[in-house]
């Protein structure tokens, strides 16, 4: 294909979202609770990786950088992944802890947009979701210095079976640079595919004294 034909193909590639719905009497007045209602729908059409999100950090002078990463928890606290604190986007939290998340399950036509700031997890939670990977896993977390660059492929292969040899099945510990954030959020959007472009759209926005506001927000 050529670039012209892409480009025309690219301009032609477009979905109509007739699926459903979402009303101000519908949605829940707790964004956790729709949420919830949300993710289980996510979860019972069997989407793939419906835990998928994409986060975006920045640095202090505005600099934004995106990439996936898996929730792995959420409450009334927030939105909770797990990654390598020295990474990209663990310096970028440290100096600036303000972080976008976003869900796309793109069979049920749904968006989710969360914004907020970030906080670490306690220690206690970081060791115990750490303790319930797979021992490869977990073995993994020590054998990536994430985002900084690397050799080549062999010199990550052999530090990994050094790790392997070294706990040979036993306890392997959390690594002190690997751990949970927290994204608390102060606005959750639902965003719900509708014919011809004229989308529903329902943004929370936390209030002062912790209740939620809720508007419909043009598409
Ligand atoms: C579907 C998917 C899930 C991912 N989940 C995580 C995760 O939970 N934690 C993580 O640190 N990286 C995860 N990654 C890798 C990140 O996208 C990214 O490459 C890595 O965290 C380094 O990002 P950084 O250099 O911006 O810090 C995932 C990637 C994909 C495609």
């Amino acid at each position: 294909m050529n670039q012209k034909t892409m480009t025309r193909t690219l301009a032609d590639l477009r979905k109509d979202y007739t699926l459903q719905g979402l009303s101000e009497t519908d949605a829940n007045p707790n964004p956790f609770i729709q949420f919830q209602i949300w993710f289980q729908q996510a979860l019972a059409a069997q989407l793939p990786e419906p835990n998928a999100m994409t986060i975006a950090t920045a640095t202090p002078d505005g600099k934004p950088t995106a990439r996936m990463v898996l929730l792995k928890d959420f409450d009334e606290r927030g939105f909770v992944f797990f990654t390598n604190y020295n990474s990209q986007k663990g310096q970028q939290i440290a100096k600036n802890p303000q972080a976008a998340l976003v869900f796309w399950w793109a069979e049920l036509e749904r968006q989710v947009r969360i914004t907020g700031h970030v906080e670490k997890v306690s220690e206690q939670e970081s060791d115990e979701y750490f303790q319930s990977r797979p021992f490869d896993s977990r073995l993994g977390a020590w054998a990536s210095h994430q985002s900084e660059v690397i050799g080549s492929r062999e010199e990550l292969e052999q530090r990994f079976q050094q790790l392997q040899a070294k706990y040979n099945n036993q306890e392997v510990p959390r690594p002190p640079y690997w751990g949970g954030f927290r994204v608390i959020p102060t606005e959750i959007e639902f965003w719900q595919g509708r014919p011809s472009r004229l989308h529903d759209r329902l943004l929370y926005t936390r209030l002062q004294d912790g209740s939620w506001k809720i508007q419909r927000l043009s598409p």
